[in-house]
This record gives structure tokens, sequence and C-alpha cells, in this order.
């Protein structure tokens, strides 16, 4: 059997990391997470890598000479490790073109709200700002737009106001952890059955 080989792209706590970590990763199984990346040094998700024996890497974006030179330096690694599906994961940067051209249909992200709707930064408080009924999470392959690209699940979750936003965030997290390795492990199935 061969493993179906993802990338997690992290900058920060990495607690989805740690889920898709914990649900999906299986060394020589089905689904093995073969290497994190993260924009900066200090991130904890590092850690959570190294704890599982997952090789990881830095790529600031103050190391390169521009976005698109550390864009091809980040793709060649991935490249390097036989890289089939790039997991963006609490990525807080924005990828070139040319790098989202390079793994087209293969970077999935995960995203705090029902896209279309509120896209972009601080999804979350917007959609409580909006005093909408309901808000979730969604995974959708990324394209060149901001949280655009076809979505391949979401859940939702109702929402009652006054709303405490802590408490918000953390269900739309705990839906995160679970939806995000639900919809690596769907694009997993579907590729190795077109193979
Ligand atoms: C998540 O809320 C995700 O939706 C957003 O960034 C956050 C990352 O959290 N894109 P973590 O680093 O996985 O804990």
């Amino acid at each position: 059997m061969t493993s179906f080989r993802i990338a997690v792209l992290i900058s920060g706590t990495g607690t989805n990391l740690q889920a898709l970590l914990d649900q999906l990763h299986s060394p020589g199984g089905p689904i093995e997470i073969v290497g994190v990346a993260s924009s900066r040094s200090e991130a904890m998700g590092l850690r959570r890598a190294e704890a599982a024996g997952v090789e990881s890497a830095v790529f600031p974006l103050a190391d390169y000479e521009d976005r698109g030179a550390r864009d091809r330096a980040l793709g060649d690694w991935l490249d390097s490790l036989g890289v089939e599906l790039v997991v963006l994961a609490g990525f807080m940067e924005l990828l070139t073109p040319e790098f989202i051209g390079r793994f087209r249909d293969r970077i999935v992200n995960v995203h705090p709200s029902l896209l279309p709707a509120f896209p972009g930064l601080r999804a979350i408080e917007r959609a409580l700002e909006a005093e909408v009924e309901r808000t979730g999470v969604t995974v959708h392959f990324v394209d060149e737009g901001v949280d655009t690209g076809p979505i391949v699940l979401q859940e939702a979750l109702e929402l009652s106001y006054p709303a405490d936003i802590a408490e918000i965030e953390e269900r739309v997290h705990g839906v995160e952890h679970r939806l995000l390795p639900r919809a690596v492990r769907q694009i997993a199935a579907e590729r190795s059955r077109d193979e």
C-alpha cells in the first residue's frame, strides 16, 4: 500500500495540525503527514510536529527576497517530499498565484465561516457583529481568490444572542477539528480511487 502524502502549513498554535496528527496520520499507513511547514519559527505547531516525529521546516518571508522566492523554496521543499495534498491549517499568509498554480487542486484550507459568507480575516467576529443565525466551518480548495475555491465540506453551527465570543470560538474550533480530518480523508479516498 502506498500512503497518501500530505503536508500541513501553519503559522501558530496548530490545534488543527494536532487533530490531523491524532485522527489521520499513520507512517506508512493510508495517510501520512510527511512534512509541516511554518511561516514563523516560534509557532507552537512546530513542537507538535516534532513530538509526532514529522519533518518540519520554517519559511519566514523575511529570509527571502520576496514572496515569490519564498513560495518557490516552499514549493521545492513540498515537491522533494512527494506531497500530494497541501493543507493550510492556520497558515496566516497569502500564497502567490504561481504557488497556487503549481499545486492546482492540491491545496485545501479550513476557514471559520460558512463560505461564501465572511471570507478573509476575523470571520467569527464579523459573523457575530452581523448577528447571523448560523455560522460554521468550511474546508475548501484554494484558488487565487480570498477563500473562494470549490467547497469540500461545510458544517453549520446555530447561534443565539447575546453571544459570548470566546465560547463561540471554542465551538467553531471543535467543528474544525472534526471537519478538516474528514475532508482530507474524503479527498484521499477519492484520489486513490482515481489512480
Ligand atoms: C483556525 O481557526 C482556522 O480556521 C484559521 O486559523 C485558525 C488556526 O488555529 N484559519 P490552529 O493554529 O489550528 O490552532
